[in-house]
């Protein structure tokens, strides 16, 4: 799997690169100024840097930004993405929830399609985004391992996804190409509304199916 950057100081960003680096892989988190997560870097062991100096340095990459930002962010890391697997953990949320739904500011197209279209040589597959970041590393849920849609155009980059999620505790459900991110992203929408109508935060998606044979 290689270098892993995390671009994104939020719950996100510092749950995977925190976990991923428990885990053994070599680890950098991201934030604009590349200074914020001092405080967390020396308590953590997770090397920080920049956007642009982490996202040429790994091998493998995750984005977890604010939403509204993502696109630009990527069009400007383009040159660093390229050829590179990025997983898009983001949700395009556009404002507070409203009797408990999110708003978005995505129309007919997902946010991972503007993300590719911003940064074409990058391998986007979407995965994270339709959790928790509390849930993110080895969810311990009384159901088993629950599992994690993933949808992308690269079915290499699909690959290296699904062995990454194994290796934390999910299963990986792959629900085709690019514009499947659409249906993972609404997966957002339905995740949160437990929580801002009943404050119930701990749960995850799994899919059921008959016993093999
Ligand atoms: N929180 C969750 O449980 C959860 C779960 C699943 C998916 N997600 C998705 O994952 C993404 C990250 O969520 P999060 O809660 O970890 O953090 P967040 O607060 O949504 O985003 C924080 C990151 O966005 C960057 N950022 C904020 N405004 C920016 C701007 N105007 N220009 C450039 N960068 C900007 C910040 O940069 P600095 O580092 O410089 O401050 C920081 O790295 C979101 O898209 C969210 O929808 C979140």
């Amino acid at each position: 799997m290689g270098k892993i950057g995390i671009l994104g100081s939020g719950g996100v960003g510092q749950t995977l690169s925190k976990g991923l680096f428990a885990k053994g892989h070599e680890v950098r988190i991201a934030s604009r100024s590349g200074d914020k997560l001092a405080a967390f870097s020396a308590e953590t062991g997770v090397a920080e840097g920049t956007f642009a100096d982490v996202a040429a340095w790994a091998e493998l990459i995750i984005l977890a930004v604010q939403g509204a930002a993502a696109e630009g962010i990527v069009r400007e890391l383009a040159p660093q993405l390229a050829g590179k697997v990025v997983i898009d953990a983001n949700n395009p949320i556009s404002g507070p929830p409203v009797d408990g739904f999110l708003p978005y500011f995505t129309t007919d197209r997902s946010l991972m399609e503007l993300l590719a279209a911003a940064a074409p040589e990058a391998r986007f597959v979407k995965a994270f985004s339709s959790v928790g970041a509390h849930l993110m590393i080895d969810p311990q849920l009384p159901g088993g391992r629950p599992s994690m849609f993933i949808c992308g155009d690269d079915p290499a980059a699909k690959a290296e996804v699904v062995a990454l999620l194994d290796s934390v505790g999910w299963d990986a459900e792959d629900v085709g190409k690019a514009p499947a991110a659409k249906a993972i992203e609404a997966l957002c929408q339905l995740w949160c509304a437990p929580g801002f109508l009943r404050n119930d935060w701990v749960h995850a998606y799994k899919v059921l199916r008959p016993a093999a044979g």
